[in-house]
């Protein structure tokens, strides 16, 4: 039986009520079980984020057929990169193109479940993408505040094509999460933001996808972080199977951020419990644009308690990683996911990640998510006239 539990007072509540923070404390909620059963991971069902059922809170009320990403053995990266063993999650193959859809086929069935009449959330884009689509396959309304003119072109048309009312702040993300957060106060509006504990739930299944499919924990995942709820549920669900026996240690959780936006890499450097936010982010990574990180103390734990660590990469180096990751791999991510593998190559120069660790760097966004930034970086398309001599000659013959 799931509950919900304070992260602040450590109070406990009941699941069915559509609580957004602690009724005493205002701190972010969890949700707790009661007890899992272990998992038998040679059951041979193909993954999804409902092969993990018997450890999400709700059922299935709605589905877009999410997780099972691929798990790619990524040879010639890795050897960009100067590891011996690394895989990339591309959790841009998911239906909507990004990782959110883990956490919103349960976020938004827990929505169905209370019977709350409209969903809403603050985003960069890829979560009101996911939101939007959910919310028209689960026939409710839908609400999205984004940062006007700083979200990427694909994630906008997503989410006005799926029918959400589209709400664009004059502000940044954190203004926008500010705002949604109040709107959200009454029991009409249900906020679906990683503040949602039931949507974190969703996401720790690209951990254990990871793990299932190697047959056993990596060493490391890498993450890129914005509002730092992907890298705590990924680190909730391995404690999980920690406690359970399912795995024999933690993989050392590591998260990646830009040097415009690196409030998290800031705490965590200074050996600060929480971040202290950064008022005016800015990066070409729009994804993870964001000063004020929600979910920032979990993160930290997450990272301090796994042995795991977090820098920042420039937008330079995150489009390296993206074009190397497109070019040598033929796996398309948008800026902010190949901001992880940018990190990662920076980890180890520096000799914080050993040549031989087993690495899963988590791509969070597929690379049509953001059509204008992926041309803006590639050698523009050669115009000839349309002749034979003239395109032989564009293709070097
Ligand atoms: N990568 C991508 C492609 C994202 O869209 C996000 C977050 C992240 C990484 C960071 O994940 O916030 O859990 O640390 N996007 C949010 C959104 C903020 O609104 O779509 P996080």
């Amino acid at each position: 039986m799931a509950f919900l539990r304070c992260t602040g007072c450590d109070g406990v509540f009941d699941a069915d009520r559509p609580l957004h923070t602690c009724p005493e404390c205002d701190s972010l909620l969890e949700v707790r079980y009661g007890e899992l059963p272990a998992l038998d991971l040679s059951d041979p069902s193909p993954e999804s984020v409902w092969r993990y059922r018997d450890h999400l809170p709700v059922e299935p009320l709605v589905t877009l057929d999410e997780g099972g990403t691929p798990l790619y053995s990524a040879e010639g990266l890795a050897e960009w990169v100067g590891l011996e063993n690394l895989h990339v999650k591309h959790e841009g193959m998911n239906p909507t193109g990004s990782f959110k859809d883990r956490g919103m086929t349960v976020g938004v069935s827990k929505a169905l479940q209370l019977g709350v009449p409209r969903i809403a959330c603050a985003s960069t884009g890829n979560t009101s993408a996911a939101m939007a689509a959910y919310g028209a396959r689960a026939g409710v309304d839908s609400y999205v505040l984004l940062p006007a003119g700083k979200v990427a072109l694909g994630k906008v048309s997503q989410a006005l094509i799926h029918g959400a009312r589209v709400v664009a702040v004059r502000g940044n993300f954190d203004d926008a999460l500010r705002l949604v957060r109040e709107v959200c106060s009454s029991d009409e509006m249900y906020l679906l933001n990683s503040v949602n504990p039931f949507r974190l739930e969703g996401q720790k299944t690209v951990a254990f996808e990871s793990v299932s499919e190697l047959g056993k924990a990596p060493d490391r995942f890498v993450f890129p972080v914005g509002n730092a709820g992907n890298i705590s549920a990924a680190f909730k669900g391995l404690r999980e199977w920690l406690d359970l026996g399912m795995i024999e240690e933690l993989p050392r959780m590591t998260g990646v951020q830009t040097e415009g936006a690196r409030p998290l890499v800031d705490a965590y450097e200074s050996g600060a419990d929480d971040v202290t936010p950064e008022t005016d982010p800015e990066t070409l990574a729009t994804a993870i644009r964001i000063g004020n990180p929600v979910n920032g103390r979990r993160a930290l734990q997450a990272i301090r308690e796994s042995g795991g660590t977090a820098l920042a990469v420039t937008d330079d180096e995150t489009v390296e990683a993206q074009r190397k990751l497109a070019s040598l791999e033929g796996i398309g991510a948008e800026p902010a996911s190949a901001a992880s593998v940018a990190g990662l190559k920076k980890m180890v120069e520096r000799g914080v990640v050993e040549t031989d660790e087993t690495v899963v760097c988590v791509a969070t966004g597929n690379l049509l998510k953001d059509p204008e930034e992926a041309v803006e970086v590639s050698p523009a398309p050669v115009e000839t006239a349309a002749e034979l001599g003239a395109v032989k000659h564009a293709v070097g013959l």
